[in-house]
């Protein structure tokens, strides 16, 4: 097929309020907008104001009462547990009709926050449409993180209720939530009201009476409840993400904007259409598994696969292909470092072989940057198409990519190809302007941005100003670095802040050196991001000692990693840390990361000119030597 993105997206910035509202045909609305685009009060543009839709209703009641009601909604493949269950859109629409009775039952108001601390079950999806169905605003937050980090978003979204279960099983334990969920409930101010908890079989929680409540029990007692009306520019959920400091941010996603770019990208990015079956291999705690575990697929009548296990090791790297292979997926959505987890177990394919993928049509790759080789040896082992695309969870879905359903341009391993319709993507320098093609500089996307971006940040407007839109007035600033070739490529080489992308997942250094500073024998502390084989990035703690420490460091270096694990949590992947004498500053007294992070690495470096002491760098190369950096 002829690639027809060129003219679309031609089309989309001659009038990109025509574009849109033509796009938001395929939704349902209640009641139709006023304008497409109230642009009255820069930079907070809203989507659609005047409209009013339910989001469930469009990811369900739609499809039952338009004859697919029999089809399949969502597959649930578990291998840590063993087991698998599919569900139709009826029975996914029962089940929430009924949950989103228990949530009303239990006080739950239009507004309110319902925050979800859950594993990847079914139940998890569920509970993200109630709210939508009955208008709470809900937060999902990812399962790795520690109670601290919990009880952080909880004292920001102060929700009413909270969701969560009993457990989580990762490949080889069995990680009680209950207790984190609790201590984090204990360490916040903000208290909410009622918790309901899912439990599961490998490990019971502990109820506290009058305060817990059984998931089972209370269906047992729900009735169920309709959708209710929202504006178009209600908020639908706050998703928390890694900022530069220990406090993250609330990002916002409105109703309407969101269900008409969702439902756009399903057809014109990801090519799927209705009725075929749709993988996004992330966890619901992040952005992507928001916008194409649960929302994207549904709305557009995909099946879409919740996956709880791993890449390797449930039981083995032939994982994905199986469930690919069984369950007819056309589409894969996954991070990369997936595939360099896959290709290190299983270097030739002889797991691909195994099994029948004729159904596979194109993988997706995003959440970090992808090395060629990866892209590479994917598209070598499965014969399709493997799209490199690249997004943040303030947009909710891709700002540049191959739009598979507008006809594929030609791959450049290593660029995520071209700006997606909607987005007006330049490179900026220091001073703002854009600079020519081939060029590194500060990517950043002319506003308004399209539907489905973060109107704002939860309760902090003035955050949202200050992150993202004072830096370039008139644009969105990405904090991405990289460059446009000359036929308009994009290459996004990394982040212009201390954001880390560790296995896919965002993490922010400043936060993981607010807690290695808050050790009583650290005087100071730096972490970079350092190159990993598999996670792509793994963060690397360098501390220096009070004076007059003599403990020994083993068990320092050893206490600061429990830390960072029982305050941030697994997530953090945080295992490295080493004890130096010095940290090399500039004059002014920044720590000079970035060199150390090249030292790291094993990269060619030049002595930073503003540098304080030069010799701090050969002490920092010797003690990083001394721990295996950089890695062979
Ligand atoms: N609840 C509790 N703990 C969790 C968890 C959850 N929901 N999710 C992860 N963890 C823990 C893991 O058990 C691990 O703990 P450990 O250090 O004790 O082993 C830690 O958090 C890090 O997890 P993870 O990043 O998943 O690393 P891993 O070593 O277990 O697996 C990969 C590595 C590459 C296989 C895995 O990261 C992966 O599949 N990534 C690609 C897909 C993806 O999720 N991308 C996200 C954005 S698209
Ligand atoms: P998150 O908000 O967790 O989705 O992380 C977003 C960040 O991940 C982006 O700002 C990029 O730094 C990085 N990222 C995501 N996808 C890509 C990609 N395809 N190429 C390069 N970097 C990416």
């Amino acid at each position: 097929m002829e690639s027809t993105y060129d003219a679309v997206y031609g089309r989309w910035l001659s009038d990109p309020a025509s574009f849109w509202a033509e796009a938001a045909e395929a939704v349902h609305w209640f009641k139709k907008w006023d304008r497409v685009i109230d642009a009255s009060r820069p930079p907070f543009y809203r989507w659609f104001p005047g409209a009013e839709l339910n989001t469930c209703y469009n990811a369900l009641d739609l499809h039952v009462e338009t004859g697919k009601a029999d089809w399949p909604a969502l597959i649930y493949e578990s291998p840590v547990t063993n087991s698998r269950k599919v569900f139709t859109y009826r029975e996914l629409l029962d089940e929430v009709a009924l949950f989103a009775g228990v949530l009303l039952r239990r006080g739950v108001e239009k507004g309110d926050r319902v925050i979800i601390y859950m594993p990847m079950v079914p139940e998890t999806a569920i509970a993200m449409l109630v709210c939508a169905r009955i208008g709470a605003i809900h937060s999902v937050v990812f399962g790795g993180f520690a109670a601290n980090e919990l009880a952080t978003r909880i004292n920001d979204a102060t929700p009413k209720l909270i969701v969560s279960a009993s457990c989580a099983v990762e490949v080889n334990r069995v990680v009680p939530y209950k207790p984190l969920l609790d201590q984090a409930i204990e360490l916040a101010t903000a208290k909410p009201e009622v918790c309901i908890i899912l439990q599961r079989p490998q490990e019971l929680a502990f109820m506290i009476d009058g305060h817990d409540f059984d998931w089972t029990q209370e269906m047992a007692y729900a009735r169920p409840a309709d959708c209710v009306r929202v504006a178009a520019t209600d908020p639908l959920y706050i998703l928390y993400t890694s900022g530069t400091t220990g406090i993250p941010k609330g990002v916002v996603r409105d109703n309407g904007g969101h269900c008409v770019a969702l439902k756009w990208s399903m057809k014109n990015i990801y090519g799927v259409e209705p009725g075929e079956v749709f993988w996004a291999a992330s966890d619901m705690g992040w952005a992507v598994g928001h916008s194409y575990i649960v929302y994207g697929p549904l709305f557009h009548g995909n099946t879409t696969v919740l996956y709880e296990g791993k890449p390797v090791g449930t039981p083995d790297p032939g994982a994905f292909w199986r469930v690919i292979s069984e369950h007819h997926v056309r589409v894969l959505f996954t991070a990369p470092t997936a595939f360099r987890a896959i290709k290190r177990e299983d270097p030739v394919g002889n797991y691909i072989r195994k099994y029948d993928l004729s159904n596979l049509r194109t993988l997706f790759l995003a959440g970090e940057r992808c090395d060629p080789d990866t892209l590479l040896w994917a598209e070598k082992q499965l014969g399709v198409p493997v799209i490199d695309h690249w997004w943040q969870t303030e947009t909710g879905w891709p700002v540049g990519a191959n739009c598979a359903g507008l006809g594929l341009l030609p791959i450049r391993p290593g660029s995520c190809t071209k700006a997606v319709p909607g987005y007006d993507v330049r490179v900026l320098g220091e001073d703002g302007q854009e600079i020519p093609a081939g060029q590194n500089g500060n990517i950043a996307i002319k506003l308004p941005l399209p539907p489905g971006c973060l109107p704002t940040l939860w309760n902090k407007d003035s955050e949202f100003l200050e992150s993202y839109m004072s830096t370039y007035p008139g644009y969105y600033k990405t904090a991405d670095a990289g460059y446009k070739d000359k036929d308009g490529y994009l290459w996004i080489m990394s982040r212009t802040d201390d954001i880390i992308n560790v296995a896919g997942h965002r993490l922010s250094t400043g936060a993981l050196e607010e807690v290695l500073a808050s050790h009583s024998d650290v005087a100071e502390c730096a972490v970079i991001g350092a190159a990993d084989d598999l996670k792509g990035e793994i963060p690397l703690g360098l501390m220096v000692l009070k004076a007059g420490v003599v403990r020994p460091h083993d068990l320092i270096t050893a206490e600061l990693i429990r830390m960072v694990r029982e305050r941030v949590g697994p997530v953090a992947s945080f295992k490295v840390a080493v004890i130096v004498k010095r940290l090399p500053k500039t004059r002014s007294g920044k720590i000079v990361r970035g060199t150390i992070k090249k030292i790291a690495d094993g990269r060619e470096y030049q002595i930073p000119p503003t540098i304080d002491d030069p010799a701090i760098l050969d002490e920092i190369t010797a003690d990083l030597a001394a721990i295996g950096y950089p890695r062979k």
